[in-house]
């Protein structure tokens, strides 16, 4: 497969969550309208969507039907809008521009933003509890269950903490807050594929050792990117500004050279993780290149 083709298969999965996404979100009337409008601004704006996406190809590995898949991914996307419309603020990363146009808070205002952010995340347990969702109850709770640890202190706003404070004794801390702030997000994208295909232990333990290796990857992208990046490219400011703010990542721990070694040595790394399924994960490995060649 192709760059163009790979582009191509990312697009039309993202526009499928779009859509979904756009029929999930609540639409306000009255003076609350103003919190479900930032909402809406902050989820389905041009994101990759690459979470979703990595659980919907999952599935179609496991051959699980895509509706449950769909709505799980929907979301998943709404932890990931709310994590990104709070890591923004002034008071975390202090970021204008996300996607390509103004962040939340500049486009509301910073009450709006919290309360924005507050409110995906309730939007996302609201959606994956539904009994649309799946009609088993055990399952959805096992989703829920698994999303809430993914999201809270041992994940993302976890991993958060620690970079605001600024951790850099040694690679060993940084790759642990890479775990929690994003590999946490990415491994719950295959988490949904295996709850509901009800996968076995073997094939649990193999997709979370290649999405930790993903997840790790991708945040050093990120930081390579925040050095290296094209802003308008990116959509979100780069040059350097993780520096400037004191952030401790591979990047400013070890340089962009090495960074990107490890990068290399990581994706191979998560390719043989996947050996197991065989052919049937082809796509899987192949799109581990494409993810990590990023320029947005
Ligand atoms: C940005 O996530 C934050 C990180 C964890 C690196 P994405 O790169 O997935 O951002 P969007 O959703 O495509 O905007
Ligand atoms: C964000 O990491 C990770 C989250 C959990 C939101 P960054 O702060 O590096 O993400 P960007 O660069 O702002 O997208
Ligand atoms: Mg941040
Ligand atoms: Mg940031
Ligand atoms: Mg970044």
């Amino acid at each position: 497969m192709n760059r163009a083709a790979f582009a191509q298969r990312v697009a039309e999965a993202a526009d499928l969550v779009t859509v979904a996404l756009d029929a999930l979100l609540p639409r306000g009337e009255g003076p609350e309208s103003r919190l479900t409008e930032a909402m809406r601004y902050a989820a389905l704006g041009p994101g990759k969507r690459l979470r979703p996406f990595f659980a919907l190809e999952t599935a179609k590995m496991f051959d699980v039907e895509e509706r449950p898949v769909l709505r799980a991914a929907c979301a998943l996307e709404c932890i990931h809008a709310y994590s990104l419309v709070h890591d923004d603020l002034p008071c975390m990363d202090d970021d204008d521009m996300r996607r390509g146009r103004p962040t939340v808070h500049k486009a509301y205002d910073e009450a709006t933003a919290v309360l924005a952010g507050d409110a995906l995340q309730t939007a996302a347990f609201e959606i994956m509890a539904h009994p649309d969702t799946h009609e088993d109850a055990e399952v959805r709770a096992e989703l829920v269950r698994r999303l809430a640890v993914a999201s809270g202190a041992k994940g993302m706003a976890g991993g958060q903490m620690i970079d605001l404070l600024g951790v850099r004794d040694d690679l060993g801390a940084v790759a642990r807050m890479q775990r929690l702030k994003t590999g946490a997000l990415i491994v719950y994208a295959f988490d949904i594929p295996l709850v509901l295909a009800r996968a076995g232990e073997a094939e649990r333990q193999a997709l979370t050792a290649f999405a930790q290796d993903l997840g790790l990857a991708y945040q050093i992208v990120d930081d390579l990117l925040d050095v290296e990046g094209d802003e308008d490219l990116l959509g979100k400011a780069a040059g350097g500004k993780d520096a400037a703010k004191g952030k401790a990542n591979y990047v400013t721990l070890l340089g962009v050279d090495q960074a990107r070694e490890r990068v290399a040595h990581l994706s191979g790394q998560a390719k043989g993780r996947l050996d197991l399924f065989g052919e049937r994960a082809r796509f899987l490995r192949d799109s581990v290149d494409f993810v990590l060649d990023r320029r947005n």
